[in-house]
């Protein structure tokens, strides 16, 4: 399928060390479903440990780690009991530190998740909140208020919680009495944090430099427009609460109460000045849900330096849906200083090959959920379609200007798992939307690593989420025998991308058709990805790597093709 490029162009970038971020290949594992290697069902940190030679095969230049805190398990990780520690379940801080340093060793950066617009409803400052009474300095580093009514005992507002419910719970006081209600956004075993509160401001910024100190090279900040809000009296309510279009929380202009307010950015101002004490800086990237014309301002260099864009992610695999994304988010990082960000898949969403394996129009996240509830039946999902076209855009990803954000798995072409029977579901938006809501957890099945075994290699365990038998086919251990495999394509794409990268700029090439992308680097590394349904006369040049076979100097059907 490929063809080693002759030679690689001279103007391919070598990178500084203070760089290394803006177009890295950042791979994302979900520590628990990743390798398990004491045998309990869990993954945990040696079984990264001892998968640092995959991962430097696979060719990754850093890897995003989500939470590996210390957590009861109520929203998978994102409910942290202790920010400066590692979940016993999972290894200890001896342990971080030896996975640092093979990362390391292996030439990997590593970034790390960092939960701050909530923590767990275990954290020592939420047991303090409870224990002290109302209006002390314990309450305020949480969001307390009174309940409406006679006897308080409706909440202090009809918000809902982004899991579903609502958004305020009831606590009992120190002295057994029914008492006051705290704001959790999300799961009420995450309550939020008041940012108003100085005290949580150098909290954080303690374990910004507490993981620094470690060798952690950046962070990957949750919900990071969350964090600041303006909840002055009367709250109004939900029928009153602005909203924008989907996907999307916040407004254009920075109006709603919680989400996306201009206050936050003053937060990361200070988080910049902790990451610029290190040599290199450290990193930030925001997973900010916001209006596109207001993700620069998390991705600044006085900022976080990088935003997540979530445009790809949630669009059909059409050509020019992409193009528009491609042209929109790249002025957009040239305007702010960042560079842009791609990504496909990660724990929150239905996995890519599984989406645009899915009949026309049902493709985006929002209808593949729905086509997941009733899985099974209507409509169904051609697998080997699926497959292709996330391997063609995967191609066309790696080849943009930028950082190219991959999710564990996506490199093995693993599908939604989507008959997790409700037992064994771990998502609390499944729980708390029943029968609406399917969650979050089918792309979060542990990996499989070999075709046979117990569970399929991840460990000696049966794993912490069932494991389907078509697993067995996607395994790293088969891929590896199989020239074409997905895992083949990536390894290789991978390493020519480390070869090929140069500046961040992108030309567009006359396409053929309307339903090709055609575009250029600097340096003459060329993709082309044909998203119609009939074959394209290939451009000229040598095919150094195609995402699928190609035939008599053609570009089939849902198919890229890197070309020197
Ligand atoms: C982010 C995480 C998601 C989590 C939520 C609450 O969106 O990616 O997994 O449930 O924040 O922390």
């Amino acid at each position: 399928m490929s063809t080693k490029p002759a030679n690689i162009p001279a103007d391919s970038k070598e990178v500084s060390d203070a760089d290394w971020w803006r177009q890295a290949a950042v791979y994302q594992i979900y520590p628990r479903s990743f390798s398990d290697s004491n045998g309990d069902g869990l993954g945990d940190i040696n079984g990264i440990t001892a998968k640092v030679p995959y991962l430097d095969k696979l060719g990754v230049d850093a890897v995003w780690l989500s939470p590996f805190y210390p957590s009861a398990l109520a929203d998978g990780g994102y409910d942290v009991d202790d920010y400066r520690d590692v979940d016993p379940k999972l290894g200890t801080l001896a342990d971080f530190d030896k996975m640092v340093a093979a990362l390391h060793a292996a030439g990997i950066k590593l970034v790390v998740d960092i939960v701050p617009n909530h923590s767990s409803d275990r954290h020592e400052w939420f047991k303090e909140a409870l224990a002290a009474p109302k209006g002390s300095a314990a309450r305020d580093r949480y969001i307390f208020r009174d309940g409406l009514g006679e006897n308080g005992d409706l909440p202090p507002s009809d918000w809902d919680s982004k899991f579903g419910g609502r958004a305020w719970e009831r606590v009992t006081e120190p002295d057994g009495t029914p008492g006051q209600w705290y704001l959790h956004i999300f799961a009420k075993e995450q309550p939020d944090f008041n940012w108003d509160n100085p005290e949580v401001r150098e909290d954080f910024l303690e374990t910004l430099r507490f993981w620094s100190d470690r060798g952690v090279d950046g962070f990957r900040i949750d919900v990071a427009h969350a964090l600041t809000k303006d909840l002055s009296e009367p709250l109004p309510s939900k029928t009153e609460l602005p909203v924008e279009g989907s996907g999307v929380d916040g407004l254009a202009d920075g109006s709603h109460p919680f989400w996306d307010r201009d206050e936050v950015h003053g937060i990361y101002a200070e988080w910049r000045k902790v990451f610029n004490e290190y040599t290199p800086p450290r990193t930030g990237v925001a997973e900010a849900w916001v209006h596109a014309d207001r993700r620069a301002r998390y991705a600044s260099p006085e900022g976080l330096g990088q935003a997540f864009n979530f445009d790809l992610l949630q669009a059909d695999f059409d050509a020019e849906q992409f193009r528009s994304i491609i042209i929109k988010n790249l002025a957009e990082a040239a305007a702010s200083g960042a560079s842009s960000t791609w990504v496909f898949s990660n724990h929150d969403v239905i996995r890519h090959a599984t989406r645009y394996g899915l009949p026309d129009g049902t493709g985006r996240n929002g209808p593949a959920r729905a086509w997941l509830k009733s899985a099974g039946s209507e409509p169904a999902l051609d697998r080997a379609l699926g497959e292709r076209r996330a391997r063609a855009a995967t191609l066309l990803m790696l080849a943009l200007p930028g950082s190219a954000y991959l999710y564990q798995g996506e490199e093995l072409g693993l599908h939604e798992v989507v008959d997790i029977p409700a037992t064994d579901r771990q998502d609390p938006a499944f729980f708390r939307n029943p029968g609406v809501e399917i969650g979050r957890d089918g792309c979060r099945v542990p990996l499989p690593w070999t075709s046979e075994g117990v569970a399929f290699g991840f460990g000696e365990a049966a794993p912490h989420l069932p494991q389907p038998d078509w697993f067995s086919t996607y395994a790293v251990a088969s891929q590896e025998m199989e020239p074409g495999s997905t895992l083949a394509l990536y390894r290789e794409a991978l390493r020519l991308r480390g070869s090929l990268q140069t500046d961040e700029l992108l030309k567009w090439l006359d396409a053929s058709h309307d339903s090709v992308l055609h575009f250029t680097r600097p340096n003459g590394w060329q993709s082309v990805t044909n998203f119609g349904t009939a074959p394209v006369k290939l451009p000229a040049g040598t095919v150094v790597l195609s995402s699928g076979p190609l035939t008599d100097g053609n570009l089939p059907a849902d198919t890229t093709a890197w070309i020197i």
